[in-house]
């Protein structure tokens, strides 16, 4: 059998890694200013990190949803504290995709409605009803036609008011930077109109932080700049630092049911156990200010670069948007000086390093992407 050809690949095949370098099978160094899409949080091969995943394999990898798993008690506690969602609940399953398609199935649940608001540019995931909220038709196929899905302008107030107040829409998913859309972020006065709205009118807020979650921004969440609280925000990439597990975090209006939702492989042991080795990372290596002082140093130097049109994001969720396509410049970055990085569209370029990524990474960075800006 072959593989169903759905990816075009570069040809390098990562054999090893540490921190934020790869290196391929003839021992070629790559920085990597990519995280693997975003997914690298605490840095690749972190030693604890290692240590803790061998250990549990050693001891269980996984049973079943049928019996107590206290890493996954583990996990809620430990993301509760950290994030400020000590009161959320949380349901865990393997994908981000997977994340929305069940925050949106609980919101239709609790509120009875099935209509939902989506942004123009969004990306929520290729199953069913997440693929159905994302604004990429390339990405529907007819199966998933018959959805009732409104798509309105980003940081648009006046578009979400009207079609709020008909109060017929059970939910409003939201990103909390577009990734895929270009690194585009909300409005403050659009998030906290949108969740004072959603709250007026018996609408669920759901804010999908798969990918700029987890410290990515500088707090926490990105929509934690805005100082609201969502009904309920979905959690991916960079909660297991490259091991597959995500997070629908519940607010207490929400009453759990038997039955209602479940999976087989979600919150194994396996899973919880990267995710409660990257939960311990993060504060014990203060993280989030980590990104906070490298992403404001980097946005800051890009800033300088005449070359690029606009410099868009908060923290290590960089986007850089240049007039002319960008195809060329990402190849040389990559073929001739060596560094990961990824794209949106053909004019930006999407930087989404590990959290980890040091000033003199940063600056090695700076240097080898003046080399190939034109
Ligand atoms: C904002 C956002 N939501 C959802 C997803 C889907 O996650 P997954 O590919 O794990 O299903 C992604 C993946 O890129 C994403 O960036």
């Amino acid at each position: 059998m072959k593989l169903f050809d759905v990816y075009p690949l570069w040809d390098i095949e990562p054999v090893r890694v540490e921190g934020c370098k790869v290196y391929d099978e003839n021992g070629t160094e790559y920085l990597d200013l990519y995280g693997g899409h975003a997914v690298i949080s605490v840095g690749h091969s972190h030693p604890y990190y290692v240590r803790k995943l061998t250990e549990q394999l050693n001891r269980i990898a996984f049973y079943s949803n049928s019996v107590v798993n206290n890493l996954q008690k583990e996990v809620a506690e430990k993301l509760g504290k950290l994030s400020g969602y000590e009161d959320y609940s949380l349901f865990l399953i393997n994908s981000g995709a997977e994340a929305n398609e069940n925050a949106l199935k609980l919101a239709s649940f609790h509120n009875g409605r099935k209509r939902v608001v989506a942004f123009r540019k969004a990306f929520h995931g290729r199953t069913s009803v997440a693929v159905g909220v994302t604004d990429i038709p390339a990405y529907k196929a007819p199966v998933n036609g018959g959805q009732d899905v409104i798509f309105l302008p980003f940081n648009d107030l006046t578009a979400v008011e009207e079609t709020l107040n008909k109060r017929d829409v059970s939910s409003v998913i939201i990103e909390g930077i577009q990734g895929v859309g270009g690194i585009r972020v909300p409005d403050t006065e659009f998030l906290q109109g949108l969740s004072r709205i959603c709250k007026d009118t018996g609408t669920v807020l759901v804010l999908d932080e798969i990918q700029s979650g987890y410290g990515r921004s500088g707090k926490f969440f990105a929509h934690q700049y805005a100082g609201i609280r969502p009904d309920i925000i979905t959690v991916a990439k960079g909660m297991g630092n490259g091991f597959p597990i995500a997070g629908v975090m519940i607010g207490p209006e929400f009453k759990p049911v038997h039955g209602q939702l479940g999976t087989t492989f979600g919150g194994n042991h396996l899973a919880c156990t990267a995710a409660i080795a990257v939960l311990d990372i993060m504060k014990e290596e203060n993280l989030i200010d980590h990104v906070n002082r490298v992403g404001n140093y980097l946005i800051g130097e890009l800033g300088k670069f005449p070359q690029i049109k606009e410099v868009r994001g908060h923290g290590l969720m960089i986007g850089l948007e240049f007039e002319q396509p960008i195809k060329e410049m990402r190849s040389k970055l990559l073929f001739e000086e060596k560094v990961f990085t990824g794209v949106t569209g053909a004019h930006v370029f999407r930087l989404l390093p590990p959290l980890c990524l040091s000033m003199q990474e940063a600056e090695e960075f700076l240097k080898r992407f003046k080399n190939i800006v034109s």
